[in-house]
């Protein structure tokens, strides 16, 4: 055994067609631990990821309170410079010029699935950055998982920094009267 000739990174190399040492990963090759992300930047494929991607913190109520507190410091971090504290939508930089978002409490959030927001928060949407760099997948699923406790609270003008202890009886003086009920059962919202 003598000395074993090792090529150095940005080395030619004879033995590759390309002349190259440092060879691409095959084609479809994901790094280990990584979830499949098989999904281009596309509406559509938004959609199928809509369809075939589930938030895996939603299996318990513990890792979802986890998740929750975890997808808070995310948000505040992360979002709010835009989509504001409260999710509405006037966070300081959309204050200063930047294109103001949709609000996330209302609308089409409401309506996509977690999925449909993993591709949102990897791939990005118009002028929508993206966080793949910034957010491993298992972070962008804890953001999924707080935005979905600030849906369900409709809290817009309150951080909820509460996550356990008292309940909040949600404002028994705000019940809709029997009209309203009626209008808001034929469809109409109140
Ligand atoms: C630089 C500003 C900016 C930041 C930071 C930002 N967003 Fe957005 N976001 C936008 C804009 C602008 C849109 C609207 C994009 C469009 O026109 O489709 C948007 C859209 C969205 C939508 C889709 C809403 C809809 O109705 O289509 C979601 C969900 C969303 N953002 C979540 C987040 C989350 C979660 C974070 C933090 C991890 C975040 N965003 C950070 C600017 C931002």
């Amino acid at each position: 055994m003598a000395f074993s000739p090792a090529y150095k990174t940005f080395e030619k190399n004879a033995n590759f067609p390309d002349g190259r040492t440092m060879q691409a990963p095959v084609t479809g090759t994901i790094a280990r631990d990584q979830p499949m992300f098989h999904f281009a930047a596309t509406p559509q494929d938004a959609i199928s990821a809509g369809e075939q991607l589930t938030n895996p913190f939603l299996l318990g109520a513990e890792e979802a309170a986890a998740a929750t507190k975890r997808g808070h410091m995310v948000f505040q971090t992360f979002c709010t410079p835009c989509h504001g504290g409260d999710g509405t939508g006037n966070g300081p930089i959309a204050q200063r010029g930047f294109p103001p978002p949709p609000s996330l409490m209302t609308g089409k959030s409401l309506e996509m699935k977690d999925g449909q927001l993993f591709h949102i928060l990897t791939l990005g949407q118009n002028s929508m950055p993206n966080f793949a760099a910034q957010l491993p997948p298992s972070r962008r699923w804890d953001v999924i998982t707080y935005l979905r406790k600030l849906q369900e609270k409709e809290q817009p003008t309150t951080a909820p920094a509460v996550e356990s202890g008292q309940e909040n009886t949600e404002s028994s003086d705000d019940e809709p009267s029997d009209a309203e009920t009626e209008s808001a059962e034929s469809g109409e919202k109140p």
